[in-house]
């Protein structure tokens, strides 16, 4: 293969670190090609496939030829389906003219970080949290400053986080809620007095709610809307929806933001893919909604199974994984001088055992080396499957 000189790439694309998971999907691959099983548990995506109303929209969309740009910010009638969406699902009133359709949550990402963050100054996020979102801000010239976040504030920034690591170049706080990697969720009073700190810094809240539709025990996730509409929010059609290949997602702004935005979607992606926003007014009928609760209930049940399970082999979760479909266990005490942290002992898992899990330094650096996370995005027999297997190599 050509090797590229470093030296014509700009830093700024050097500076883009891939997924230490990539290293285990493609030890995965390679042993599958041997005739290995694997059981796939490092996958943050659904293992179901799109509903079918869905993929009934997108190919009557494209037999209609409804293969043209669509408007920079989105089809009007699917940011309207959105805007109806907060109104049913949460009670809460957006103009659709707030809404901007994106390619998916990452494209949302891009907008909000190249519209907020100026060169050289900074987003607060947590660590353990979701890896790109560091790489945005340095992409846009800007910085992530990490906040170590752990059992004791649920793995989420709060308030006080806010007033502690706030500093003269601090332009914004994004937190996620159900989070990447470990599930827990903001409430509606942790929300407000994130945005109450964040206001009284003049800054900017962003809250990605990506995972919202994947919450258990009959808790629904409040939007950070219902109690603040200055806040900026990502969402996205590719985990509760089940459309993570038609790249669909959106952003909620301010009323003001709307026209930078139309300028910004219309240089660097001029739209959201057409065919996929056709399919994605099918995603708000009550046929597909029914789909995709049943859908919810699955992954719960999952979690419940899986979650004991793992604290039986000895990996602990201090932190009750409210929703995703993730669980961020820590594996300190079943390290040991052949596998001495999280990722030798994820590439022990995948060799000895056909287990593939996500090393905690995907999402960091705190405390990373002592944590793993499980997507439990295979069906449940596999999941027990995959702890039998860890248990007879542990
Ligand atoms: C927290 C979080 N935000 C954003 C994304 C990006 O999702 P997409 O671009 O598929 O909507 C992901 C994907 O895993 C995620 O976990």
């Amino acid at each position: 293969m050509h090797k590229l000189d470093n030296r014509r790439i700009t830093e700024r694309a050097q500076a883009i670190s891939p997924f230490h998971v990539m290293d285990i999907l493609a030890q995965a691959k390679r042993l599958e090609t041997q005739g290995k099983d694997i059981i796939h548990m490092e996958v943050g995506e659904p293992d179901f496939d799109s509903p079918q109303p869905i993929i009934e929209a997108g190919i009557a969309a494209l037999k209609l030829g409804r293969t043209h740009y669509t408007p920079p910010l989105g089809l009007p009638e699917l940011r309207e389906a959105i805007a109806g969406w907060y109104e049913t699902r949460y009670q809460v009133k957006v103009s659709a003219n707030r809404i901007i359709v994106t390619p998916g949550a990452s494209g949302a990402l891009l907008l909000v970080m190249g519209a907020l963050l100026e060169q050289g100054k900074n987003v607060l996020l947590a660590d353990p949290g979701y890896p790109c979102n560091r790489n945005f801000a340095r992409f846009v010239e800007g910085k992530a400053k990490a906040v170590n976040v752990d059992a004791s504030t649920n793995y989420q920034l709060t308030a006080r986080h806010i007033e502690q690591h706030w500093d003269e170049n601090t332009a914004m706080a994004l937190v996620a809620s159900p989070s990447n990697p470990t599930g827990t969720v903001l409430n509606d009073q942790q929300l407000k007095s994130l945005s109450d700190a964040v206001t009284l810094k003049n800054g900017h809240l962003v809250v990605d709610e990506i995972y919202h539709g994947l919450t258990y025990d009959g808790y629904d996730a409040p939007t950070v809307l219902a109690v603040n509409q200055d806040a900026f929010v990502i969402n996205s059609f590719s985990k509760y929806f089940g459309m993570t290949g038609w790249r669909l997602g959106w952003l909620v702004v301010p009323d003001g933001y709307e026209e930078v935005m139309d300028r910004l979607a219309q240089n660097l992606f001029l739209a959201a893919p057409t065919i996929s926003q056709y399919a994605a007014l099918a995603a708000f009928h009550s046929e597909t909604i029914a789909i995709l609760d049943q859908r919810r209930n699955t992954f719960e049940q999952r979690r419940n199974s899986l979650l004991p399970a793992l604290q039986l082999i000895g990996l602990k979760v201090d932190a009750p994984p409210q929703g995703a479909f993730y669980i961020y266990a820590d594996c300190r005490q079943i390290l040991t001088d052949k596998y001495p942290d999280s990722m030798a002992l994820s590439k022990y898992w995948l060799e000895q055992a056909g287990v593939a899990v996500t090393p905690g330094n995907d999402f960091g650096h705190y405390l990373a080396e002592y944590h793993i996370r499980f997507a439990y995005t295979a069906n449940e027999q596999r999941l027990i499957q995959a702890i039998e297997r860890i248990k007879q190599i542990i």
